[in-house]
């Protein structure tokens, strides 16, 4: 079947015998011709300008050609030209803002970010047969670029939620303003870029998950780039980075820390002697098994007023009495806390004597 006799025949539309057609064309023999190339003009496309796509080495004996959205899909069509009969067709996807000349240029007024995407010419030779497919990627930029720089107001960021997980519990790793057109998207275990770290990655075109060295079968990826982590153990806390890839193969890292906490055990307090004289220092040693604690310290049951004769080490784990009252004389504990947790140690007396 010709395109011709497909352009003229009557009861069916011209669009879908043309599809038809191409349909049937599956184990044809090309001949070598020059290399058919694309060109977008200008370059750099802003939303609401014009753009040209011109062909470049139009084969000749050629009988059409047609512009189609995408890079396989052959129902997307834009338009088609009829180089016998000089004519034009809208494709299902014509926007009414597209034109197609005789050279092959596909001229698309006012274009919209929705533009944005793979641009497939493909070129039907004189036995009515697909020729050659050659693929463009038009990138219609935001308005928002001013001055030949993003302006980007809303980087992509990661988000935890909730901010602090204990364990055995749940936690998403949001990604907020992903950018759009991208192509992959993975997810590393660590801070860094490493095969052997890689958990997940989604693959925006053929809609695809495929699992990583470093998936552990508890996260699960989202198409909107986020990460879900179940059933964590401690051993989750740390860097986790997003990779993602766009489809001009553009590369951007995004990284968050996440913190798994468990539960916290109960510290145990120790005073260096629990008869002291008046004058003399004492120092007090939280001990706590557990990392990344907070530490407060209580007296008489209350909030430790620390006065000018006290002081606190770098972690709060140690507190120093020096020139110690009779007023200091009570009892002390330590408390150690994180998010979602707190444990009190058992009570230290300190007695104060006079020299
Ligand atoms: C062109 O692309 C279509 C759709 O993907 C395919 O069926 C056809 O075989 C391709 N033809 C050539 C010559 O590459
Ligand atoms: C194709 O034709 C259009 C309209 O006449 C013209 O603007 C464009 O420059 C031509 N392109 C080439 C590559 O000749
Ligand atoms: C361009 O398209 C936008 C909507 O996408 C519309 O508001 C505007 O009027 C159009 N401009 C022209 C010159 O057609
Ligand atoms: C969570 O992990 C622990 C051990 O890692 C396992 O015993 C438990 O069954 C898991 N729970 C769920 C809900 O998967």
């Amino acid at each position: 079947m010709e395109v011709s006799s497909v352009l003229l025949c009557s009861g069916c539309s011209p669009w879908q015998g043309f599809l038809l057609t191409a349909s049937l064309l599956t184990s044809w023999l090309l001949p070598t011709t020059a290399q058919v190339t694309l060109e977008s003009s200008p370059p750099q496309v802003v939303e609401g300008e014009n753009v040209l796509l011109s062909v470049d080495n139009m084969p000749e004996n050629i009988i059409g050609f047609g512009w189609f959205k995408g890079e396989t899909d052959m129902n997307r069509g834009i338009a088609l030209y009829s180089l016998r009969y000089t004519i034009s067709l809208m494709g299902p996807v014509h926007s009414g803002r597209e034109t197609l000349y005789g050279n092959g240029s596909l001229w698309i007024k006012n274009v919209t970010q929705e533009d944005t995407g793979f641009y497939t010419f493909r070129i039907i030779n004189k036995h009515g047969k697909i020729q050659s497919n050659t693929t463009l990627f038009l990138h219609v930029k935001s308005s928002l670029f001013v001055c030949g720089h993003p302006f980007n107001p809303e980087q992509p960021t990661i988000e935890s939620v909730p901010v602090s997980v204990s364990e055995w519990g749940s936690v998403l790793l949001r990604v907020h303003h992903l950018p759009n057109y991208l192509r992959t998207l993975f997810w590393y275990r660590g801070a860094l870029v490493l095969n052997k770290l890689e958990i997940v990655r989604y693959r925006t075109f053929k809609d695809s998950y495929e699992l990583g060295p470093a998936h552990s079968g508890r996260e699960t990826m989202f198409n909107t780039g986020s990460l879900l982590l179940q059933n964590v153990t401690w051993k989750d806390t740390g860097f986790y980075t997003l990779r993602t890839l766009s489809t001009e193969f553009n590369v951007e890292l995004i990284h968050i820390y996440l913190q798994v906490n468990k539960p916290v055990t109960q510290p145990i307090l120790r005073v260096t002697e629990s008869i002291v004289t008046v004058q003399s220092s004492v120092v007090f040693t939280c001990l706590s098994d557990n990392t990344g604690v907070s530490i407060r310290w209580l007296f008489k049951n209350q909030n430790l007023q620390v006065t000018e004769r006290m002081t606190l080490s770098p972690s709060n784990c140690q507190l120093r009495i020096h020139a110690v009252r009779k007023k200091d004389a009570g009892q002390y504990r330590c408390e150690v806390f994180n998010p979602i947790s707190s444990k009190t140690s058992l009570p230290v007396s300190l007695a104060v004597m006079n020299e």
